[in-house]
């Protein structure tokens, strides 16, 4: 039967190396519009075969958009088994991590947010918590994280891992708090999808009027797209909603203030503007040191978030600064 181009999705031929059998029927592309079956579904993976492609300098294999979730399921649960490996360091862990939350976001980027696309991110934000009960150290896991140079997903990750790690350091316990936050955390950036590339790469200050309004909807775009899926807790939605509000009323797009603000979403959004500050990210000018941004919310920003949310992650950047002392 003939294969019809615009049912296929790419996937780089590396992605396919880590799994034993191939989860789905895989295509080789030979013009725009022919496409050879060149594995069937559960045929062992064959690394010979795939680094002939790669020496003939193709870079991706196809798979049908239906079968596309089973591959990406396929690489989560693979993460999922070398994540509760205990031989596997830390290092290793926030690595697979980031290239789970990679794969997620490229599904995502293909096509439309799904169910399975968040029941994906959310496994992947099960993992994170997994991560942080392993007691990391902040600068490490930043370390490591952004050596992929994954920066979309490096940077949900860190919001993630990072909004656990202060609620945890405020004592909060409950696991289904825990585990909102981290999802909240992984997705406060799913509505910038709607909104052209081109602003959301600019920097803040060369924004056009427009512009600025346009980006300054993600948060909204974002909380719709995720109600829309009619599974997402409110919660998880309000984290998205309010994730570029501050203390002080100056955030977007509702100029909150913190007796307002849900009360997972001032753990959050502290997390997210720290990795803002930190990651090569939407056209951040200068990325600091973990200490230096610090410094620069509470100097220069005059401390707009949670006081407690804002001391605990103090803390957590004094204990691991110190440790590399
Ligand atoms: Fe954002």
């Amino acid at each position: 039967m003939a294969i019809d181009p615009n049912d296929l999705v790419g996937i780089p031929i590396k992605d396919f190396i880590t799994g034993k059998n191939m989860p789905v029927d895989v295509h080789l592309k030979l013009s725009e519009t022919k496409f050879i079956l060149v594995a069937k579904a559960g045929a062992p993976v064959d690394l010979e075969q795939l680094k002939r492609y790669e020496n003939k300098s193709i870079e991706e294999l196809h798979v049908h958009k239906d079968d596309y979730s089973k591959f990406i399921d396929q690489g989560l649960r693979i993460a999922g088994i070398l994540l509760s490996h205990k031989d596997l360091d830390e290092h290793k862990k926030a690595q697979v991590l980031t290239k789970a939350a990679a794969n997620v976001f490229q599904a995502f980027d293909r096509m439309n947010f799904s169910p399975e696309i968040y029941n994906q991110a959310k496994t992947v934000t099960e993992n994170c918590v997994k991560l942080v009960e392993m007691k990391p150290d902040l600068l490490h896991l930043l370390k490591s994280i952004t050596e992929l140079n994954q920066n979309n997903s490096a940077h949900a990750i860190a919001t993630s891992t990072l909004s656990v790690m202060i609620a945890k350091k405020l004592d909060w316990v409950a696991p289904a708090t825990i585990e909102k936050l981290a999802l909240g955390g992984m997705l406060i950036d799913v509505g910038q999808k709607e909104v052209p590339p081109e602003i959301v790469k600019k920097r803040r200050i060369d924004m056009t009027h427009e512009e600025r309004q346009a980006f300054e909807s993600h948060p909204y775009r974002g909380a719709m797209l995720l109600q829309s899926l009619n599974i997402v807790p409110d919660d998880v939605i309000a984290i998205v909603y309010e994730h570029h509000e501050n203390a002080i009323g100056q955030g977007f797009p509702r100029r909150l203030k913190d007796l307002t603000m849900h009360p997972l979403s001032k753990v959050v959004c502290l997390a997210g503007s720290f990795c803002d500050l930190t990651f090569d990210i939407n056209g951040n000018d200068k990325i600091r040191t973990a200490s230096e941004a610090v410094h620069y919310i509470q100097k220069t920003l005059g401390q707009p978030f949670n006081k407690q949310a804002f001391a605990a992650l103090k803390e957590i950047v004094e204990d691991s600064e110190s440790k590399a002392a």
